[in-house]
């Protein structure tokens, strides 16, 4: 029979008070809070281990998985002071204030209350998970958490009930109380997200960001909680006045930002997905926009262009690649032009082709909504490494019409 066991706290206490090997970011102290900032928004810190001071620097321990080669790179790209990627010995972090330590500990109470060798199998320890997402109170495992061979075949020998515990522990173990994993977004045009609800009755998350109140069922539908920086940027430019299309509003992840901090006039939401629409409308009521937000339900190359003309703005969140409304949102701008952000992946080494070929098109495209304007770039905002080699980026596109003499 399973037996509830106690977790092993003091056990696991000894384990974690010795040091390990360790990758780590050099810097300076002065910017030792930028680089752990941006290790931790990307996963890539590693809380098992103690951050070391000497002198003036700071020694920042990141997670094996990734190659100190692209951190340094994504490092390079976001700022523009000293940092050296190096291999140091680090004192593993206090228990108490180290989720993946918890989690350990958690996990292993519940090997250990097997009676068998499964504790100290270090296969089972090994392929914890070093990074997850909460949403709300339901903590969201990467896809690959507990899919290991070793791991199938556990859990597959295990009784719901004795899986139910599992789950219980480790929810609890990262500060949230449901458990869910994520499965890949699936590549049609509604980017459903297949998260799959390990612990808890039902996937509706409701939480706060920056102000902004996100409700959504995140079994039905995608959140990338991955671009924040790309998110307090887009909020923190002023749109006061201005009247925003968002192309591709999913469940408010940008929009909400634009309208309740960058105070857009008024934005129109466009979204195709009926589980992104249920989340958007809850949003648009709960932080008071009904006034300021209009949803759009539907196919963009059929809601765009109803817009036309009535823009000062147009983004274009979806990836891959938004190329397929570029012609309706230079269509939606006002005459006299505006703004237009693009979010794109691009190959790190076809950033100036690629943006070299955007201008022409876009001006391609306003020669044919007879538009007479000066389309410049003013700026590409590096987001985030999508894949080794691709970088998802967003264009900041100025258009303004040429005034005839
Ligand atoms: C990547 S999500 C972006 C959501 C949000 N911008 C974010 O980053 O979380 C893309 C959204 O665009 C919507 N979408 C995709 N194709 C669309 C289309 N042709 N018309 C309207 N919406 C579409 C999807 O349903 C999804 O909610």
């Amino acid at each position: 029979m399973f037996k509830v066991v106690a977790l092993l706290a003091d056990t696991m206490a000894d384990a974690f008070t010795q040091s390990a090997k360790a990758n780590i970011v050099l810097c300076y102290r002065e910017n030792g809070e930028k680089v752990h900032q941006f290790l931790k928004e990307h996963g890539f810190l590693d809380s098992t281990l103690k951050p070391k001071t000497t002198g003036d620097m700071l020694a920042l321990p990141f997670i094996e998985q990734v190659d100190g080669k692209e951190i340094e790179r994504m490092l390079c790209s976001a700022f523009d002071f000293e940092i050296r990627i190096d291999c140091i010995e680090l004192e593993y972090a206090e228990i108490s204030n180290n989720p993946h330590a918890q989690l350990r500990s958690a996990v292993t109470s519940w090997l250990t209350s097997f009676n068998s060798s499964e504790g100290e199998n270090g296969n089972f320890l090994k392929e914890l998970p070093r990074k997850w997402q909460h949403l709300g109170d339901v903590v969201v495992l990467p896809e690959t958490a507990f899919m290991s061979k070793e791991w199938n075949e556990l859990i597959n020998q295990r009784t719901i009930e004795e899986l139910q515990h599992l789950w219980h522990h480790i929810a609890r173990a990262l500060g949230g109380k449901r458990l869910a994993r994520q499965h890949p977004v699936t590549k049609d045009k509604h980017r459903t997200s297949q998260t799959e609800l390990l612990l808890g009755q039902n996937g509706w998350v409701e939480f706060l960001d920056h102000g902004v109140q996100f409700g959504f069922d995140a079994t039905k539908v995608m959140f990338s909680a991955g671009n924040v920086t790309e998110r307090r940027r887009i909020g923190s430019i002023d749109m006061e006045n201005e009247v925003v299309v968002d192309a591709y509003a999913g469940v408010g992840y940008y929009t909400l930002h634009m309208a309740l901090r960058s105070r857009a006039k008024h934005i129109h939401a466009c979204e195709i997905n009926p589980d992104s629409i249920t989340g958007l409308t809850w949003a648009q009521e709960t932080n008071g926009l009904n006034k300021q937000m209009t949803i759009h339900q539907g196919d963009n190359q059929e809601t765009l262009p109803k817009l036309y003309g009535q823009a000062d703005r147009c983004h274009l969140g979806l990836l891959p690649s938004s190329e397929a409304v570029w012609n309706h949102a230079i269509g939606c701008l006002k005459p006299e032009g505006g703004w237009i952000h693009i979010h794109m992946n691009v190959h790190k080494n076809e950033l100036d082709k690629w943006q070299d070929q955007t201008l022409e098109t876009l001006k391609e495209y306003a020669g044919q909504h007879q538009r007479n304007w000066k389309i410049s770039i003013e700026h590409l905002e590096f987001v985030k490494w999508f894949s080794p080699h691709i970088q998802h980026v967003v264009l900041d596109v100025q258009c303004r019409e040429i005034l005839q003499e």
